[in-house]
This record gives structure tokens, sequence and C-alpha cells, in this order.
């Protein structure tokens, strides 16, 4: 039954949509001029990936963005969010620009349009051109002021059609698997003083390419994501509701205090300078992002599960790394040693032991709410990362409809509890492969059969997405 105080439908103004990635769906790893990146280079060292899989092929999205666009344009589809992957652009990271790249971003963007779909472009989705990587990557500034040439070339070459930007994809995650677990490129473990760095360059990197797609006057909007992992405690103590006090100032405060505060939360300067891990920074790069805290139009939350944390009372030393603790399985201590994150008999959680908790994500917003104020967010990313059932030839991602109908059912009431969110991009719009899951993790409404020439499917949630997207959420 409909609650009275929630509207029937979504706004007209909320966008909905789906999303991928340039790395997880294009494939043509070594074409019409791409360069080389860390992720080509990462994939194929034996044991990094989940059966050694890697972006070459990846689902041919390349070559094939026609009939995904096609697709996604008959699922109602108003917005795709697609990463552009900067060493197609600039194969060598900051030199010059390969006419192709543009090209092939031209005409998916035009594909889009063609059909009314709105791209929501994201600029960096992890991967990187190699010799950056070489040269010290998100530790060396080369690459934040590389990234601002990279932005501005995309400003200038799409932006008379795209009006949405993203700066970053996730900057906890690959710097954190980067630089601590070592489960991303560049593979470093424990250095806790470049994870720091790095996240740092990317904030600055990230301010300064706002200020310069604001001088551009395109008029359009452009803002960051992050993964949204709001911490709760396990119980009422002081000591474990201190711990998720802590997980949320590093996890999320940390994240997003630089871009909309214009500086770093206070909790956390007073730990680095006590731990030296204080990253290196000069007095233009704390200016650069005070200077552009007021111009982000928005920010995007990739939002899949919640922590629940309790005090860590174990040695640091003893922190393991594996695929499992580095893809947010419950159960490890953080790297500073000052809470573990908890499993709970009484939650429910995905076959990659992934928390399942649209309250979870109710309550954070409100929480983000309370310390950004009316913030412009969309949902850049939710979904069931699933082994979907086939039965008779059909794609029966039932388990997929019930967890993006919960999500979209919270979306709906924060929207009436005037949280200012703007759009939902399920992740993803075709399956795709996962980083170190390879493609037995799946997330799309598009089926892609790796037994048979790649070809594509609609699931069971292609239809119903549809059938929400028509209705704007009615039934919800
Ligand atoms: C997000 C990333 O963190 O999680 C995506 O932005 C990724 O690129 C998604 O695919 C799901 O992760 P996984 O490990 O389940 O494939």
């Amino acid at each position: 039954m409909q609650n009275k105080d929630i509207p029937r439908k979504f706004p007209h103004d909320f966008l909905f949509g789906a999303a991928s990635a340039s790395y997880q769906v294009e494939g043509a790893a070594n074409e019409d001029g791409k360069g080389p990146t860390n992720w080509d280079v990462f994939s194929k060292i034996p044991g990094k990936t989940f059966e050694g899989t890697n972006g070459d092929i990846a689902v041919d999205h390349y070559h094939r963005y026609k009939e995904d666009i096609r697709l996604m344009a008959e699922m109602g589809l108003e917005s795709y969010r697609f990463s552009v992957s900067w060493a197609r652009i600039l194969p060598d990271g900051d030199g010059s620009i390969n006419e192709k790249g543009l090209k092939f971003y031209n005409n998916l963007i035009d594909e889009c349009l063609k059909y009314g779909i709105v791209p929501f472009v994201t600029l960096y989705h992890w991967d990187l051109p190699l010799a950056l990587e070489k040269d010290g990557g998100w530790t060396n500034k080369r690459t934040a002021e590389a990234f601002v040439k990279y932005a501005d070339i995309c400003f200038r070459s799409f932006g008379d059609r795209v009006k949405h930007w993203i700066t970053f994809n996730e900057t906890v995650m690959f710097c954190g698997l980067g630089y601590l677990k070592g489960a991303h490129p560049p593979g470093i473990q424990n250095d806790v003083k470049k994870y720091f760095q790095a996240t740092h360059h990317v904030f600055y990197a990230h301010a300064k390419a706002v200020e310069t797609y604001k001088s551009l006057k395109q008029y359009g909007e452009i803002g960051i994501t992050h993964v949204f992992l709001p911490a709760y405690s396990v119980d009422d103590t002081e000591e474990n509701s201190r711990a998720a006090e802590h997980a949320n100032a590093y996890e999320t405060h940390w994240y997003y205090d630089p871009i909309l505060k214009g500086e770093y939360p206070p909790y956390v300067v007073k730990h680095l300078e006590e731990k030296g891990w204080t990253p290196d920074w000069t007095g233009e790069e704390l200016d650069t992002l005070k200077r552009n805290a007021d111009h982000n139009d928005f920010i995007g939350l990739n939002y899949y599960q919640p922590i629940r944390v309790e005090k860590n009372h174990e040695a640091v030393s003893s922190i393991e790394h594996s695929r499992e603790t580095s893809t947010l399985v419950p159960g490890s201590p953080s790297f500073d040693g000052f809470y573990r994150t908890v499993k709970m008999d009484d939650k429910t959680y995905t076959k990659w032991g992934w928390e399942i908790s649209p309250q979870g994500f109710l309550d954070g917003l409100h929480m983000l709410k309370a310390r950004y104020g009316d913030v412009k967010m969309y949902v850049t990313e939710n979904g069931l990362g699933d082994e979907d059932p086939i039965i008779a030839g059909e794609i029966v991602d039932i388990p997929r409809i019930k967890y993006i109908e919960e999500h979209l059912k919270v979306i709906k009431k924060a929207i009436s509890q005037g949280i200012n969110l703007k759009g939902y991009y399920a992740w993803s719009a075709i399956d795709l492969l996962s980083w170190l899951n390879g493609y037995k993790k799946q997330y799309g409404f598009i089926y892609v059969d790796h037994k048979n020439g790649l070809n594509r499917k609609k699931k069971l949630s292609f239809h119903w997405y549809r059938q929400i997207i028509e209705t704007r959420g009615e039934e919800l």
C-alpha cells in the first residue's frame, strides 16, 4: 500500500539510468591508437584477477556500442553513465591527442543522443595511462596536472553535447586497493603515506578540473563520485560508537569534505600529523580546494552496502590481504587497526558477502544531509552482483529486481523527506568485467553470452526496469 506522504511517481526531472566503465566493457585494448594502461598490465600478472580475466576484449562494447545503445533505448533508459578511457584520448597520458579516440566517444555520445539518452560521463574510472603509472601514478603531482589537461580536452571536444560530468570514480577504492591492499594497480601494500598522498592529488586534480570546466562556460554540471560506505556501530557501547565515528571520518568525511567544504576533516588531519602520514601539500593546492568548494554541482554516490563496525583489539600487523578483504567483505580490521568490520547474524548478505541494506542507505543519506546540507546528489551506482539463474534459456534475475526495487523505494522515500536526489544509475547497464571477479559476478540488465560470440540477451530485469521507467516508479 502506498504511504500517503510519499508521492506516487518519481519527480519528472529525476533521471533513470544505468552505468558502465570503459575498461569493464570496451575491449579493443590495443586498437585505434589507444595507449596501454595500468590495468592492461596489472591484469596480466598471474594471480591478480579471477581466472586471469582482463579487459582486452571485455564485452566488446567498443565495436558493439550501437547495438548496446539501441537495447538501452528499448529499455527506456533516460541516461547512460559511461567512462572515457584516458589512454584512448592521450595514449601516453599527457602528450599528443589520438583523434581516433575522440572519434569513438563522439560516436558513442551521438548514438546516445539519437535516442534521447542523456550521456553522463565519468572522466576517470581507474584505467590510468601506463606512462603516468610508471612515473608514480597518483602519488606524483604530474598525474594530477595531466588529468586537468585531459579533462580540458574532453570538455572542449564533447562539452557541446555532454552536460553532466563526473571527474573521478571512487577515490577510496583505487587508492586504497592500490596503496594499502595491493589488490589494484600499482599493487602496493600498506603504504599509508602514499595512500593519503594519492587521495590528495585526486582532490586537487578534481578541484582544478572543476575550475577549468566552469571557466569554459558550457553551463553543464560537474561533480565527483565516491563509494558511499556509511558506518554503523554494531551496538550502542561507547567504544564501538567511537569506532563508527572514526570509520565515517576516514571513509566518508575524508572523501567529501575536501570537495564540498574545501578542507580536510580536522579529526583525520590530526591523526595524520601524529603518525607522519600527512600528504606533502602546498598552500597553492589547499587554496585550490578551498576556492572551488562552492563550484561543485553535485556529488555522486555509489551505494552497495553500509559497514558495521566495532573497535578492533588486534595488532595491525595481522591485517590480511586477500581478494575477499579487498572487495569489502566484512571481517577485516581497518588499515590503522582502529576498527574492524563485522558480519552480523541478523543481516542479509549477497553471495559475495556484501550486506543488503536499503535502510542503511536512507540513514546514510540523512547523515550526509546533516553534514553537507542540501547538495544535489545522484546515485551513480547501485545493484546486485550475482550469478544469474538461466531457466529454459531465460535469464531470471529475480534477486536483482528485488534488490533494485527495495533501493528505489527508499530513494523515493528519501526524496519525500527532502533529500536532494536527482537520478539513479543502476550498476550495470550490461553484464561486464568485474575488476577482480571476472565475468562470474553479473550486474547487468543485458546478458552477455560468453559461450556464444558475446551475444546480447535481455534479462527479466530488463523488462522490469523498462516498466519502472515508463510508469516513473508509480508502483514502488
Ligand atoms: C564499484 C565500481 O566499486 O563496484 C565498479 O565502481 C565495480 O567499477 C562495482 O564493478 C562492483 O564491484 P565488483 O567487485 O562486485 O565487480
